[in-house]
């Protein structure tokens, strides 16, 4: 049969785990996408589900032992053909031998000698989940670039409920093509963050989805005049461009973020969806958030819009000499309307059921209040589950400039510290919205 065009070679890995029997179907939907196949079991998991079942899927022989062959070094040829390798489900102890660098039978052999993006989707019950040794096998892992991909919450095999389920093979395939899409880019890695060149960042976001809202919303007065702010959306694409690195599916909804800002997301494969005034952010917002993990309010919303907008350009009117000649300036009044606040309506009305809300604040001190005590009266007001506050100022905040963001809860109490560049404080955040999603998902 002839290979199609887009085809890359996968193996797919099956470990000792009940949920072993959703395995054939993440190797239907590979192939249905035309990718080319080779399954690899486990010891274990042949107690689980049968090699007849999986090599009927596959269309080939299935392998197990790294001693089939020995004269094939079938693991050195599995790791070079493979482009990715997708083991589902991975139990709690291949999670552990993997960790360790073990190679004591063909699929943990062929995991160690492959180049190829690595893509674990764990399904065990929840205390082995959550159970120290495994969070560090785990956190070892995505160190290494191995993509994990967290277990879902629901009903478990033996009657009680947690985190632990595998995740429906169709998200499986698709987060584990979106990793391979991006690694297939080439790009390096490298970039103002810091990360080594070449090595692949820690895939804690692998199968998560990110909404980033960057830039600074225009509140048109007329067809040539807006009410606008000095947000460049950098800070915004620098979080969304490292959260795509890490795994990320992500979406930018981008409010007047100039092309050369935009241009550093096309390598990470973010979408970008431009929007122009309050309005259009908030529904796109909510309209994406609806199929997201987590929401990422960097933009600078304007808190009023003109009441009417003028269909011609507004005239000059009322000043019959130039004001420097000592007449009294004309006045012109615009009345304007309060817009709806999209974050607070995010945390009071989420469209989907766990959402993570993330706001931020750009506040300078005035006689009421230094930077923090605004920024921990905003985060008590609005409710979002975290508030990166910012100072605003000459070389700071707005701009090709360092940043530092102080992260405080729902409380105002500080959470964690960012200073550096944009990327670096990219990098602080985004850990940081990694941690609490994971911690959701042990928590549901
Ligand atoms: N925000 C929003 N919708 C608005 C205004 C703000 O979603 N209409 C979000 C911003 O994206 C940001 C957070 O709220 O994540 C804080 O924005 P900020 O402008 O600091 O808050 P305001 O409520 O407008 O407070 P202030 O009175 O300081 O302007």
């Amino acid at each position: 049969m002839e290979r199609q065009t887009g085809a890359r070679n996968v193996i797919v890995g099956v470990s000792g785990s009940i949920a072993a029997y959703k395995a054939p179907s993440v190797i239907r939907l590979l192939r249905r996408e035309g990718h080319e196949v080779r399954t690899v079991a486990t010891e274990a998991a042949l107690r689980f589900i049968g090699a007849p079942a999986l090599a009927a899927v596959t269309g080939r022989p299935v392998s197990t032992g790294v001693f089939d062959d020995p004269a094939a070094v079938e693991h050195v040829e599995m790791g070079e053909w493979a482009e990715l390798v997708v083991v589902a489900p991975a139990s709690a102890d291949l999670l552990a031998r993997l960790a360790a660098g073990r190679a004591d039978d063909l699929l943990t052999a062929t995991i160690l000698m492959t180049t190829a993006p690595v893509v674990l989707a764990p399904a065990m019950h929840t205390r082995m989940w959550t159970s120290p040794a495994t969070e560090e096998n785990v956190a070892t892992l995505r160190r290494r670039g191995v993509s994990v991909i967290p277990p879902d919450a629901g009903p478990l095999t033996g009657g009680d409920s947690g985190a632990g389920r595998l995740p429906e093979p169709g998200r499986i395939v698709s987060a584990a093509l979106a990793i391979l899409g991006a690694a297939g880019d080439a790009v390096p890695i490298a970039d103002a963050a810091g990360s080594a060149a070449g090595s692949r960042p820690p895939q804690d976001l692998a199968g998560r989805a990110l909404v980033v809202s960057a830039g600074g919303t225009r509140e048109p007065l007329d067809p040539v005049r807006f009410l606008g702010n000095r947000s460049s959306g950098r800070q915004g694409c620098a979080i969304a461009a490292e959260a795509a690195r890490r795994g990320a599916r992500t979406v930018v909804v981008a409010a007047n973020v100039d092309a050369h800002v935009l241009a550093g997301l096309e390598p990470e494969g973010v979408r970008v969806i431009p929007v122009g005034t309050a309005l259009e952010l908030g529904e796109t917002v909510r309209g994406e958030a609806a199929q997201a993990d987590a929401v990422i309010m960097t933009a600078a919303v304007a808190d009023y819009r003109p009441a009417t907008v003028s269909a011609s350009k507004i005239k000059k009117r009322g000043m019959s000499r130039s004001p420097d000649c000592g007449a009294t300036p004309a006045r012109r009044v615009i009345e304007l309307v309060e817009n709806p606040d999209v974050l607070t309506g995010l945390v009071a009305d989420p469209p989907r059921r766990g959402l993570l809300v993330v706001g931020f604040a750009a506040e300078t001190g005035d006689a009421a209040g230094d930077v923090l005590a605004h920024g921990a009266a905003k985060a008590r007001r609005k409710g979002a589950d975290l508030l990166a506050v910012n100072a605003v100022g000459a070389r700071t905040g707005f701009g090709d400039v360092p940043n530092s963001v102080v992260v405080l809860d729902s409380d105002g109490r500080e959470v964690v510290r960012a200073a550096g560049s944009k990327a670096e404080v990219a990098r602080t955040l985004v850990d940081l919205v990694a941690r609490v999603l994971d911690a959701r998902v042990q928590d549901s």
